[in-house]
């Protein structure tokens, strides 16, 4: 099996990707912009540098003269801004996946809602805006408060909530640049994450976190210690209510083989909300947490579902997992944490990572990553207990800088 993999790179973990892809026995032909380190270049077999990844064009045009004449099997994309253009290679190529329409509804929140609505699934009232003049008739249908966002955004980058026509005001120039837009009903509600491994859009593996508090709000806001729990039991109503609508989300948009990346709300009465979906794993640890939840390799399940059609490793939850993003105090370079000794004294045993950054190291930028001035990662077969620790790390540690 010979597979171009774009991004092996960036973010992160495409690299643990690309190790899987090794891992499963594919050739890895690798796009990037950018040269690959030693380590990298262990699992590549070839490596096409590229001036600009996200020139689309450019990039299909390259790899399409790079791999004439060779027999590839498949081109895969797992980072957001790329699985279009791994779609569109695909259908240039003649190789199976996922076709451009169904990616489509996978990147276009409003093809998205309109698609997963269809199939009778509660979504937020939501309308395409493409000006100003849109902007403020679709605030007449989803009244306030309404999110505004990019039709193909992540990260939160440039959503905002607005609850009055001077919240509309004021977010309008910061909006300029974002060529299309959605406006959205906002739910209230707890968010909660729906990750899977599919076969033909067949979960093989299922995942639900809950984001502590809403994704929105922990990009937003400095001083909050981002919480994300991986939850053990799904067999809780709630939980199954969240999943199944994923299911049938998946089945409306077409989904193939791959890992999904859902978000949706549990409002308080007890409804359940489709947030949106990507058909490309969750970023921010999700897979880590998900690998934590039952000792296995998820990365390297990827790899053999999309070569080999096969999953392999054992669904057997085990944890519940949580990870906390911790921001520090003060700017320059680290200078103290208060805190860890005690969080240690307590949960030793249950701690799994720690990669808070020490005394001396620069601050990273909290806006660019979620990863913040790092985190930590424990686990516990009760949730009760793996809560007290989520509480305790966010409220009872705290980096400071210099
Ligand atoms: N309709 C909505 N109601 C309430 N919160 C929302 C809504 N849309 C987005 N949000 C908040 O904003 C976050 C980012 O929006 P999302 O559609 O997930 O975009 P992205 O692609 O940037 O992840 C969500 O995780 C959620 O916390
Ligand atoms: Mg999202």
């Amino acid at each position: 099996m010979r597979v171009v993999f774009l991004s092996p790179r960036y973010p992160p973990e495409m690299r643990q990707f690309t190790r899987g892809l090794a891992e499963v026995g594919a050739e890895v032909f690798g796009v990037g912009d950018g040269t690959p380190d030693p380590e990298l270049r262990r699992y590549l077999t070839g490596y096409l540098e590229v001036p600009s990844l996200l020139d689309e064009e450019d990039v299909i045009a390259r790899v399409h003269a790079w791999v004439r004449g060779h027999s590839i099997d498949r081109v895969l994309a797992n980072w957001e801004p790329l699985v279009m253009t791994a779609a569109r290679l695909n259908e240039r190529l003649g190789l199976p996946g996922m076709s451009v329409d169904a990616v489509r509804g996978f990147r276009d929140k409003q093809l998205m809602k309109e698609r997963v609505a269809a199939a009778g699934l509660r979504v937020p009232r939501a309308q395409r805006v493409r000006s100003i003049a849109d902007l403020w008739s679709a605030l007449e249908v989803t009244g306030y408060p309404a999110i505004v966002k990019p039709i193909s955004g992540a990260g939160s980058a440039d959503t905002y909530k607005v609850e009055s026509r001077a919240d509309v005001q004021r977010i309008l120039p910061q909006m300029r640049h974002v060529a299309e837009a959605i406006c959205e009903e906002f739910i209230a509600g707890e968010e909660y994450t729906y990750d899977t491994v599919c076969i033909d859009g067949v979960p093989v593996y299922e995942s639900v976190t809950q984001y502590l508090p809403n994704a929105l709000e922990m990009r937003s806001q400095e001083w909050v210690s981002p919480i994300m729990l991986s939850v053990r039991d799904l067999d809780q109503p709630h939980i199954r209510a969240g999943i199944e609508l994923g299911r049938k989300a998946m089945s409306a948009l077409g989904m193939g083989s791959g890992m999904t990346h859902m978000e949706w709300f549990r409002t308080a009465s007890g409804e359940v909300v489709f947030g949106e979906i990507a058909c490309r794993p969750g970023g921010a640890c999700v897979v880590d947490l998900m690998n934590y939840t039952s000792d296995i390799d998820l990365f390297r399940e990827w790899a053999r579902v999309v070569t080999h059609g096969r999953f392999e490793a054992p669904t057997l939850r085990k944890y519940n997992v949580g990870i906390v993003f911790k921001r520090a105090q003060g700017q320059g370079r680290i200078s103290g944490i208060a805190g860890l000794t005690e969080f240690y004294d307590r949960y030793r045993p249950y701690i799994v990572e720690d990669t808070l950054l020490r005394p001396g190291t620069p601050r990273r930028d909290w806006k660019a990553t979620l990863l913040s001035d790092g985190y930590l990662v424990f686990r516990h077969p009760e949730m009760a207990i793996a809560r007290e620790m989520a509480i305790a790390a966010a409220t009872g540690i705290q980096l400071y800088a210099s």
